[in-house]
Parts: C-alpha cells; sequence; structure tokens
C-alpha cells in the first residue's frame, strides 16, 4: 500500500517534469528508450529519472587476434560450435553494471568476437540500448517474464535479492536456444580481467555446474534452524561435502540441466521457502539445496566475490590473497553507487575504467 502511494506519488511528479521539460519533450532515440521505461525507473530506483539516466557511450572497436579465425556469424549463427557463450541480464537497477561488465569482457578476450551474449531482460527497449552501445558485439536477447518467479519469491534480507531478474539464471536451459550446451551466467555487479575463454574451457567433468567454491565458509548459517531441525530437509545434504559457492559466476553445461530438470527442481525449494522459512537469502539458496557438494570447482581467481560489502552496510573490503581474474562487487555496495556518492572504497577504482555511462567527455 506505502508501495502504490509512493509510485503514484512519484508518476504525478514526473507527469509534472514531462509537461515543464522541454528536453523529455523531444524524442531522439535515447530519449525514447528512457520515455518507454519511465515506470521502470520510477518503480527501480524510487526517484525522478536524471535527463541522461540511460545514456551510454559507445565502447571502442574490438577485433579478433589472427589467431582466433573466423569473425562473422556463419550459417549457423548462435549454433555455430565455436562459441563462448555469456548470459547477464539487463535490469534497470544495474544497467550500468551489466554494460561494464560487457566492455571488460570484450577488452580482456583474445577473440572478442567470437563472443555471444544472452542478455536476459524484464524490460523492452533494451536492445537498441545494447546495439548503439556496443555496435559489433553479437547478442540475442530473451524475455524474461517476471511472472514465471512472482509467486515463488519470498522476502529476504535484501530487497534488491528479490527482483525477479534475480531468479532468471533458473531459467536459462529453458530461455537460451536448444544448441547452446555450454553457458558461462555472470552477475551485473562484475568485470572480468582476464581471457574469458579461460574460464569457458574448464572441465566440469561429470558435473552440471562449476562454481569456485568456498569451503572454510560456515555452511550452517546460510539455513534456518528450522531447515536443519527438520531432517525430511536437512537429509537432502546426507552423503554430500557441501560447500558454499556463489552463484553470480557459474558455468553451465546446459544439456544436462536439461536432462535432469534442475529448474523445477530449484523451484520445489523455492514452493518449500514459500510455506516455511528455511533461509534467510534470495536466489542463492535454492542453488546451494541442489548443488552444494555437486560443484566442480573452478579457481578462485573467477570469483573475487564480495567487494560490495556485506548486505546492510556495504562497507569496504580488500581482495582474498591470489590471483584475479574477475573482481564481483557482490553485496550491498555497488562501485558506480560509491563512485557517484564520492564515497568510494579504494578498490572501486578498478570498475571504473570499464563504465561507459554517461555522455562522452
Ligand atoms: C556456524 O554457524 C552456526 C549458526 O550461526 C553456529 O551455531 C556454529 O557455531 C558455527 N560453526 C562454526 C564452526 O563457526
Amino acid at each position: 500500500m506505502l508501495w502504490i502511494m509512493r509510485f503514484s506519488g512519484f508518476f504525478s511528479a514526473a507527469m509534472v517534469m514531462i509537461v515543464l521539460s522541454p528536453s523529455l519533450q523531444s524524442f531522439p532515440p535515447a530519449e525514447a528508450i528512457r520515455s518507454s521505461h519511465l515506470d521502470d525507473v520510477l518503480r527501480f530506483s524510487g526517484q525522478i529519472p536524471s535527463a541522461d539516466r540511460f545514456s551510454f557511450r559507445k565502447a571502442s572497436t574490438f577485433r579478433n587476434a589472427a589467431e582466433c579465425g573466423r569473425r562473422a556469424l556463419g550459417k549457423r549463427g548462435v549454433c555455430d560450435p565455436s562459441l563462448v557463450h555469456v548470459a547477464i541480464t539487463l535490469d534497470v537497477e544495474y544497467l550500468r553494471g551489466s554494460v561494464a561488465a560487457v566492455h571488460s569482457i570484450l577488452q580482456h578476450s583474445m577473440c572478442p568476437e567470437s563472443v555471444f551474449f544472452h542478455f536476459l531482460v524484464s524490460d523492452t527497449g533494451l536492445e537498441t540500448l545494447v546495439r548503439s552501445t556496443f555496435p559489433e558485439v553479437k547478442f540475442n536477447v530473451y524475455y524474461f517474464d517476471p511472472e514465471t518467479v512472482k509467486s515463488l519469491i519470498s522476502t529476504s534480507v535484501r530487497q534488491a535479492l528479490e527482483q525477479p531478474l534475480n531468479y532468471a539464471r533458473n531459467y536459462l536451459a529453458d530461455l537460451l536456444e536448444p544448441c547452446v550446451r555450454r553457458v558461462i551466467y555472470l552477475d551485473s555487479d562484475l568485470v572480468v580481467v582476464d581471457d574469458i575463454s579461460k574460464l569457458w574451457t574448464t572441465s566440469l567433468g561429470k558435473k552440471t555446474i562449476g562454481a569456485p567454491e568456498y569451503c572454510h565458509a560456515n555452511f550452517t548459517k546460510y539455513f534456518t534452524e528450522g531447515f536443519w531441525s527438520n531432517r525430511k530437509f536437512s537429509g537432502t545434504f546426507i552423503g554430500r561435502n557441501p560447500c558454499y559457492f556463489n552463484t553470480g559466476v557459474m558455468v553451465m553445461d546446459l544439456v544436462k540441466w536439461r536432462r535432469f530438470g534442475y529448474t523445477k527442481r530449484i523451484e520445489r525449494w523455492m514452493e518449500i521457502q514459500k510455506s516455511g522459512r528455511i533461509y534467510e537469502l534470495g536466489s542463492l539458496p535454492p542453488f546451494l539445496l541442489v548443488f552444494a557438494g555437486h560443484v566442480a570447482p573452478i579457481e578462485h581467481r573467477w570469483n573475487q566475490h564480495g567487494l560490495g560489502g556485506d548486505n546492510v552496510r556495504g562497507s569496504c573490503r580488500d581482495l582474498h590473497p591470489g590471483p584475479v581474474s574477475l573482481l564481483h562487487w557482490s553485496g550491498s555496495g555497488k562501485p558506480w553507487l560509491r563512485l557517484d556518492a564520492k564515497q568510494s572504497c579504494p578498490l572501486d577504482s578498478l570498475w571504473a575504467p570499464y563504465d561507459l555511462y554517461g555522455n562522452s567527455s
């Protein structure tokens, strides 16, 4: 109710702004995109959009090295077996992060033209924005209907974790073309600082997903006491050696995923959560329930996570020891917000070079 009141308040304020603001009345392409998203902008950010909210600079051109081979998409298109498939959500609220992530991948790839992006969206119009920012990139856009998960989402410690698009990673096997056999799923609050093809060629052995595992993390705390005291639930971990892993960086074997019906298995835990709380976080715990202990371990360099601090205060964090191929601002602090607020953490400066937000300067 409060939400509706806030929304209508902002909406009328925005209407006034449209009437008064000459810049919002003219509709060159960028403005046209923004206006079609006015509702969403208001809904997600709870504030009047600034005039250049969706303005991104064009990324510089990139080219495959000689040893990469063919450049243009052949007859087989997205089914070309030489492609590296990367899936990322384009959430209005995290758009700046998603664009920086794509930018970082292209910059560090020996074969950037061999990367195919799969963008998951719940809004229309974002395709135009991606095309104008990355004119040469190969990509498809997939509409993820929020209704798919709306009835399955329960409240969590952080509101951002309840966004339906956050759950889209569970539906990649259905959304992507059946010929896509493997995909790297990446969150929107990270940058890749190494060649993504190294992550792509990681062996998963017999496993369905691969991710860096953290076996020293206290696994107990990801689930409620109610979960652990109910043998019907906690029994799922019997015979497994479950370790925490972060679902923001995953290599997924979609052939196995489809064959074993993992989407439904994850949904089943979400239904249980709806009928009685078994965890506090958002989309992560159901993945732990289904996969922890059955994950192909990937080098920790591929997810230097936690740079966004904790889920409440977003304090500054340092890197974990060891090499770095991917920097991940998981937690509530996001580098673009902290940089804008002039309250950045030292490591936020590593994100800044990939930022394409704003008009060319
Ligand atoms: C792990 O967390 C649980 C729940 O918070 C706690 O009871 C337990 O003592 C912790 N275990 C270790 C080894 O820290």
